[in-house]
């Protein structure tokens, strides 16, 4: 039996989180231990059937795909099911130029809790492991904010033994968790500075200070001025620079809109990406060749980081949620309990914050630029 609600419940939430040129991953929770849970993907030359029995959430791996090839797979448990379709991702028609893997929101704490879902207490674990994972084949690691909870000394030393710990760059902007208690200052020695820009490959890589939410600064407006309109850019900001129309949250995007529209409409006028961190839930804004997107955060579900592969014409998204759905499905039971993050057209917070992760953290996103 097939119904709207099945897989998209409070004790059943069903949704994919993974879709690569070869491969697709979906998360599953529901509430029997002993029930078999069946996933049956088709599309391909023959179904493919995957049972796993024994866990409260889980995840299945579709591997060996085709390229460019739309499937449906069908996931049922005793005698309900639902039906989710994917598109693999076309192959890439240029060399990558580097990775960048996008660590936003880690959020680090010493807290021993986990309140509301929001996995602090495994925030340094999770930071450690993870970055150490990318950082084997990234080329460089970078933190749209709110790196450490609450700006305090604590956090950001063990931020800097895990940056030591990581033998790439680790660059960041600060986010308004940062920058709290005095942890501006701290922030800005970690990192050197709170705004950046260089180029790699002829792409250019600016991030921009909006950690207390404001984008009418000298530093912001010197790396804006630096910005070439006729190159790829890589953009990198705590506070949303365009609202988007799904986080119905009015402290998403910058609150000094009107002290920067020179700097705005330069910035739709170029080639680029936009990565932001702050809310945390897929969503994006296009205007031209311009794309902004928000980032996932490793504490929270869907909890994890985006993989970020740089092409001259493309840039290539995906997400790499934590280890296992144990955590992630606490998580996501602890955020339906809560009383913040969600939008007034979902009955479930779940719905809100994984929505568009299939779409909007994995795909390509052209950038009207071709060789
Ligand atoms: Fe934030």
């Amino acid at each position: 039996m097939s119904s709207d609600i099945f897989g998209r419940r409070l004790d059943c939430w069903i949704n994919i989180q993974q879709v690569t040129t070869n491969s697709m991953m979906l998360r599953y929770s529901h509430t029997g231990w002993s029930t078999p849970v069946v996933a049956e993907l088709t599309g391909g030359s023959e179904p493919v059937v995957q049972e796993q029995t024994g866990n409260l959430a889980g995840r299945f791996i579709f591997e060996e795909l085709t390229p460019d090839t739309e499937y449906k797979v069908k996931v049922s448990i005793k005698d309900e099911f639902i039906e989710l379709a994917f598109r693999t991702l076309p192959l890439p028609r240029q060399e990558r130029l580097f990775r960048i893997a996008l660590f936003s929101d880690t959020h680090l704490s010493t807290r021993t809790n986990a309140c509301h879902g929001r996995l602090h207490s495994d925030s340094i674990m999770l930071v450690r492991s993870l970055m150490q994972q990318a950082a084997m084949t990234a080329d460089y690691i970078i933190g749209p904010g709110d790196m450490a909870d609450g700006g305090k000394e604590a956090e950001f030393a063990a931020l800097e033994s895990i940056i030591k710990s990581v033998n790439i760059p680790v660059l960041a902007v600060p986010g308004n968790h940062d920058v709290v208690h005095g942890g501006d200052v701290r922030f800005a020695d970690l990192f050197k500075n709170t705004t950046f820009f260089f180029e790699r490959d002829n792409i250019q890589l600016a991030g921009l200070d909006t950690g207390n939410g404001r984008l009418n600064k000298p530093c912001n407006r010197e790396v804006v001025e630096l910005i070439k309109t006729d190159k790829p850019l890589l953009l990198f900001s705590h506070f949303q620079l365009f609202a988007d129309e799904w986080i119905p949250d009015a402290d998403k995007v910058i609150f000094d809109s009107d002290e920067c529209v020179d700097m705005l409409e330069k910035l739709k006028l170029t080639h680029g990406l936009a990565c932001i961190g702050h809310k945390n839930v897929a969503a994006q804004v296009k205007i031209n060749d311009f794309t902004q997107i928000n980032l996932p955060q490793l504490t929270h579900f869907p909890a994890g980081y985006l993989v970020l592969d740089v092409y001259y014409d493309e840039f290539r998204l995906c997400f790499e949620p934590i280890p296992g759905e144990i955590l992630n499905e606490y998580s996501r039971l602890g955020t339906e309990a809560a009383r913040y993050h969600s939008h007034p057209a979902c009955k479930f917070k779940s719905e809100y914050r994984d929505k568009y992760t299939q779409f909007y953290w994995n795909g390509v996103v052209k950038n009207g630029l071709y060789l």
